[in-house]
């Protein structure tokens, strides 16, 4: 490994805690009703096309998006190319794009270099055969090389699959069924993790179309809490045991409810004391942060580890899960595993197209410095924010993972179940998240929800300049307190 990692100074997590904390005990700061009619009018003037795709997509997609990430407020933008630090709608709007496709692209968007080796694949073998590739070894390998403690490698078609597979193998190896999460995380949609979804707490909430059952072996914590860890883990040794601690390595939705130093290494040595394995979800943070991932940065070595969006350099079928030699056996049929195979794959998944794209985007990564340069980016990003938050006397909160920004202008996140306001609060901080999106991206900036960028290498200083300029736009016009 000859990068960096994207991370030049960690974030001061009990400060972000301690503003985070007065965010959600003031008054919402957001646009007035005629601001944001003045943007609807911009859309209406400036994105037909959008507007005539989008009505056409309610009529055959449920939801008029196939993902969350598309939402947009009055409609969807129709978005016809995506270059760098670029997308550009139907309508030949511009936009910078701190989504990048919500995070696998940190090289930047249609990097031709990892797109030519997936065309040279196209048109040798296709995109897939069900036969072995080459590719498949070539990324596991490399996979190892910059993360040892990923002994092995099973390659997946999504971040879903792999956090199935991965609760599934630390069962199998265990031979225990229970698994805690971090509550607020976001690990896939399976059954099992559908559980304390965005607000810590909020158990089988979102659980619709799920049976309880489903979830009976699912537990969640506060973000951070080790004594609650240690209180639940105690509690399910007198029920049978824990197979897994699943986390997000920086803190739930990639940093939302950031960690502090110290905790990752703090779990591992509860794991290892209950005897439960403990899994990464590095699907996010995995070659984002550092070609050797969050585990590397924290210097802290999982069982498992859950992998997604990089792991196929922006391409699909993104997922898998790695990890120890012995764990990684049960996926195994025959000998090696005892006879016992824990199930896992698909018909699509391991394809050389997935395989060929992430294993030439990983190596550009690393020769590029790519998680470095994006990390860049993003403390100039954070840098800028911060002091448009100060100039504009507004209580927002931003702080970055590196090339993983962070930007709270409703708090609806930090909202606190237990406080009787909660319910009062949860709609207007939720609307006012939509309206903040909405409003960057007429400003020209697409963002993961208004609250979250992902910075490549592709964003130059002039990229960042140009949308510090578009949010200090939005900003200006938010009235005084
Ligand atoms: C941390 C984390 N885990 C798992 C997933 C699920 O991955 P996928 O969308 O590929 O199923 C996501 C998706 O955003 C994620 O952010």
């Amino acid at each position: 490994m000859t990068s960096r990692y994207g991370i030049s100074q960690y974030p001061d997590v009990p400060a972000i805690q301690a503003r985070l904390a007065e965010l959600t005990s003031t008054p919402i700061r957001t646009l007035t009703k005629e601001q944001l009619e003045e943007y609807h009018a911009w859309y209406a003037e400036h994105t037909p096309a959008s507007r005539e795709a989008a009505a056409e997509a309610e009529s055959a997609i449920p939801g008029g998006v196939q993902h969350n990430l598309a939402l947009n407020d009055p409609w969807a933008l129709d978005i016809v190319a995506a270059n760098g630090a670029y997308l550009y709608d139907a309508d030949g709007n511009r936009y910078v794009d701190f989504l990048q496709a919500g995070g696998p692209t940190v090289l930047g968007s249609n990097y031709a270099p990892v797109r030519e080796k997936v065309i040279e694949l196209l048109a040798s073998c296709g995109p897939v055969t069900g036969m072995l590739h080459a590719s498949e070894i070539a990324l596991a390998k490399l996979i190892h090389d910059f993360m040892p403690g990923v002994h092995k490698f099973r390659m997946l078609g999504s971040g879903t699959e792999a956090v199935m597979a991965a609760i599934r193998a630390a069962r199998a190896f265990t031979g225990k069924a229970n698994i805690i999460k971090i509550g607020g995380a976001y690990h896939g949609w399976s059954d099992q993790v559908v559980y304390g979804l965005r607000i810590p707490g909020t158990g089988s909430l979102e659980a619709v179309g799920i049976p309880a059952g489903a979830l009976a072996a699912t537990s969640e914590i506060l973000p951070g809490d080790l004594d609650m860890l240690r209180a639940r883990l105690t509690a399910n040794a007198e029920a049978g045991g824990t197979a897994a601690v699943i986390l997000e390595p920086v803190g739930p939705e990639s940093g939302s409810y950031p960690v502090r130093l110290g905790f990752n290494a703090a779990v591992r040595e509860l794991c290892d004391e209950f005897g439960a394995l403990l899994v990464f979800d590095e699907v996010v943070t995995g070659f984002r942060l550092g070609m050797g991932g969050a585990q590397g940065y924290f210097g802290v070595t999982p069982d498992l580890t859950v992998f997604g969006k990089c792991v196929a350099g922006g391409y699909p079928a993104a997922g898998g899960v790695g990890g120890r030699e012995e764990v990684m056996a049960v996926y195994a049929g025959g000998l090696t595993a005892g006879g016992q195979r824990a199930l896992t794959g698909g018909t699509l998944s391991a394809n050389p197209l997935s395989c060929t794209a992430g294993y030439h985007a990983l190596l550009e990564m690393d020769r590029t410095d790519a998680p470095a340069k994006a990390g860049a980016a993003g403390d100039r990003l954070r840098d800028g924010l911060t002091t448009l938050i100060a100039k504009y006397d507004l209580p927002y909160v931003t702080y970055n993972f590196g090339s993983i920004v962070h930007l709270h202008t409703s708090g609806v996140l930090h909202l606190n179940l237990n406080d009787p306001a909660f319910f009062t609060e949860l709609g207007p901080r939720k609307d006012m998240l939509g309206h903040m999106s909405m409003a960057f991206a007429a400003e020209g900036i697409v963002t993961l929800a208004g609250s979250r960028m992902y910075t490549s290498m592709a964003d130059t200083d002039e990229v960042v300049d140009e949308a510090l300029a578009g949010f200090e736009r939005v900003f200006a016009k938010i009235p005084a307190a």
